[in-house]
């Protein structure tokens, strides 16, 4: 298990470039099995869930190679062969090949897909959109089976806008008979990646990034490359950086339509940044107001940046009190945040009271999930002394070249095993 050891107080500045979208390439890489050859992925983030997803791609027969941040993809001699557990629970995004697998061959057979641990997270809505299509689907000891002698098109409701849901029925709805329609689906920037995707395979989808959107199913793709997208959790954890700690900190690989919540938020709450092209400069904010913050689905505010923005709150100027809606486990890194001399108080399941501006002082803290790992590594940064994040393995899931990011821009970071 990796340990991140971190000296505070260092200013950040200099010029850091956002990678891709962890968000959308899990998904992309999956969606490339409905490639019939080869397709290429450009913008691959280096982190741990490609490297497990890669591992299932070649289980599957297909040949990936990730040089130079491009995914080269071969498909051509697929197998469908089960996923075992060993593999799916590494990551949430396993849960993609149903969508895709499902739509290629009418069979998949997967165990449970993993993720961090912030709250239950079910796949109802995924598996009632893949019966509504026509698969069968059963559960035995751990896995799924799901099955389908022929999928057909038709309009699916969401009585969520489930990210996961929403891609998962795209892919499976490009192996069915007519039109499928989402309605109430996700409109998270990644569904428009991963859309794009199929639209450069030959695979008609229109309305993704709204909240209906139309697959027409077919088998006839072409080869098909893109693009993933800058990624907007890393870009808001790098601006909640700038903001506590930055001296004209540039942020390269901005788009603003993206992180338009957080920066309503930060305009609200008194932190001044200024945007040009796809480029972002911050500094420390010395006067940052308190604020109320409310995690919803896009554009709402991302909940993915709730447990970095706790720490921001910790700097402010007052109470603030943040009211989680996605998940009911996603304040496990405020242990820790209150350890380091915050004060944070959990008010009810969903409701974390915040009281700044406290100094934090630099200790021995555990990274219990991704998000809340990236909490602690900003908490050390700004902190008094020497912070040591164990179990840190869960933060590269998610942000890659962090070390040399960091560093780069003045952060004293050491990695040990
Ligand atoms: N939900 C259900 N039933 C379902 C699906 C979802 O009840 O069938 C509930 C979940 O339990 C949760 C809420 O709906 O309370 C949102 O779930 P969603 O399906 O939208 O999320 P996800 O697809 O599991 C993705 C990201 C998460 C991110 C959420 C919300 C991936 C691999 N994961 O998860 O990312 O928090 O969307 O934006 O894309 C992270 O990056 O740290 C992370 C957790």
């Amino acid at each position: 298990m990796s340990k991140i050891r971190i000296e505070g107080q260092h200013v950040l500045s200099g010029e850091i470039k956002i990678g891709g979208a962890k968000n959308s390439a899990v998904a992309l890489l999956p969606a490339s099995v409905l490639c019939n050859g080869k397709s290429q992925i450009y913008n691959t983030p280096e982190i741990t869930d490609i490297d497990y997803l890669i591992k299932i791609m070649e289980l599957l027969n297909c040949k990936v190679e990730h040089k130079d941040g491009t995914l080269y993809i071969d498909t051509s001699k697929i197998e469908n062969k089960p996923i075992p557990e060993e593999l799916s629970v590494q990551m949430r995004a396993s849960y993609y090949f149903m969508g895709a697998l499902l739509a290629k061959f009418g069979r998949v057979e997967m165990s449970f897909p993993g993720g961090c641990n912030i709250g239950a997270r079910p796949i109802d809505i995924h598996i009632k959109g893949f019966e509504e299509l026509g698969a069968k689907v059963e559960i035995i000891k751990n896995r799924y089976i799901i099955t389908a002698d022929k999928l057909v098109g038709k309009k699916i409701y969401f009585d969520f806008p489930s990210v996961g849901a929403t891609i998962n029925i795209m892919l499976a709805a490009t192996g069915a008979e007519g039109t499928t329609i989402i309605e109430n689906a996700a409109m998270e920037p990644e569904i428009v990646n991963v859309a794009s995707f199929l639209i450069n395979m030959g695979i008609k989808v229109t309305g993704a990034g709204t909240k209906r959107i139309e697959i027409e199913g077919t088998k006839e793709t072409t080869d098909a490359f893109v693009e993933v997208f800058p990624d907007r959790i890393e870009t808001g954890t790098f601006i909640i950086l700038g903001a506590l700690i930055g001296k004209n900190l540039k942020i390269k690989g901005i788009i603003k339509t993206h992180i338009e919540a957080l920066l309503l938020k930060l305009d609200e709450i008194g932190i001044k940044y200024k945007i040009e092209n796809d480029t972002m400069t911050i500094s420390k904010c010395n006067n940052i107001s308190p604020t109320y913050l409310k995690t919803l689905t896009y554009p709402g505010f991302p909940t993915d940046l709730q447990q970095p923005m706790t720490t921001l709150l910790t700097q402010a100027n007052g109470k603030s009190i943040i009211e989680e809606t996605l998940y009911e486990n996603r304040f496990k890194n405020t242990y820790d945040l209150n350890r380091m001399g915050a004060i944070t108080n959990i008010l009810t399941l969903n409701k974390l009271e915040i009281k700044g501006p406290k100094k934090l002082k630099g200790t021995n803290v555990i990274a219990t999930d991704l998000r809340g790992g990236a909490s602690l590594l900003i908490a050390g940064l700004i902190a008094e002394g020497i912070t040591e994040i164990d179990n840190c393995d869960v933060i590269f899931r998610g942000y890659s070249d962090l070390k040399a990011k960091l560093t780069s821009i003045g952060a004293k970071i050491e990695i040990t095993e």
